[in-house]
């Protein structure tokens, strides 16, 4: 920790910390540049950066057989990944339930949480989170035969809803008057729950119902749109790891800056909807 700490510190002064326009690529292939300023740091130590993720989120973070062997990509996996790059880091990935990644994280068994996070109040009051990276929108699915019934958010009154334990999307649930909830470890189980009519309705983010229901029969997206306030998605690292925190929206400005966030999510939803 406090080596790849130094080393990223000595990163961000080189990269000029509050330039965040785009200016930081020099600096960031210059890895090794920054290991000189670690001048106590034992030579040739692996850093590695660990990542908690739920990667039951296509595109964020899903499974995919790549040369045939399970992997987990995404787009909040190539973030990550350019994260780490500009540490001089080696990222390594823990798949956990969405609803233990911030205990995680505050006990330091992940340095970082990407997982289509979204910030609230209360999730700001255990961890530090990062500046939004992309925006959010959420989505309702049904059974293709329902439609029209559940245009609205006024429709799902009293019905039953299937969202992901510990999400933003059980909030919004619970907000619903007389809706009864089954709250699920995993999106592909509350889309089953669906297809079985256990459920009337799921609340999901946007794209990733849309990639359900394009990969899956007789479920559509309706009309229906949740409202939810800062909508977007942010990174969350343990209070105080201010360094981490600071390398992260350096690199996720440099990101943005460069067009590559909207690159790889354009790259993530070709390869989660190729079989
Ligand atoms: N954006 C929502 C939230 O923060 C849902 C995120 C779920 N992420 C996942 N990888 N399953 O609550």
């Amino acid at each position: 920790m406090n080596k790849w700490g130094k080393l990223s510190l000595g990163l961000l002064l080189a990269a000029g910390l509050l330039s965040g326009c785009g200016q930081n690529k020099a600096a960031n292939n210059n890895a090794s540049s920054g290991d000189a300023t670690a001048t106590d740091a034992p030579v040739a130590e692996a850093k590695t950066l660990t990542m908690g993720t739920s990667a039951d989120f296509p595109p964020y973070e899903f499974h995919k057989v790549v040369d045939g062997k399970d992997t987990i990509v995404g787009f909040d996996i190539d973030i990550a990944k350019a994260i780490a790059a500009d540490m001089g880091a080696e990222l390594v990935i823990k798949d956990l339930p969405f609803e233990s990644l911030l205990n995680e994280l505050s006990s330091g068994r992940v340095d970082m949480v990407i997982s289509g996070l979204s910030p609230t109040e209360e999730r700001r009051e255990k961890v530090d989170l990062s500046e939004i990276y992309y925006k959010a929108t959420q989505a309702v699915v049904v059974r293709e035969a329902d439609k029209d019934k559940f245009a609205t958010m006024d429709a799902l009154k009293g019905t039953k809803i299937g969202v992901q334990s510990g999400s933003i999307q059980e909030d919004i649930a619970k907000g619903i008057e007389g809706a009864q909830l089954t709250s699920l470890g995993k999106i592909s189980e509350i889309v089953l729950q669906l297809q079985s009519n256990r459920v009337d309705a799921a609340i999901i983010e946007g794209p990733v119902a849309k990639s359900f229901v394009k990969n899956v029969k007789g479920l559509v997206i309706t009309d229906a749109a949740p409202e939810v306030e800062d909508d977007g998605y942010v990174v969350g690292i343990k209070k105080g790891n201010s360094e981490l925190l600071e390398q992260v929206n350096t690199t996720l400005a440099r990101l943005a800056s460069e067009g590559k966030i909207d690159e790889y999510v354009t790259a993530a939803s070709e390869l989660a909807d190729k079989e």
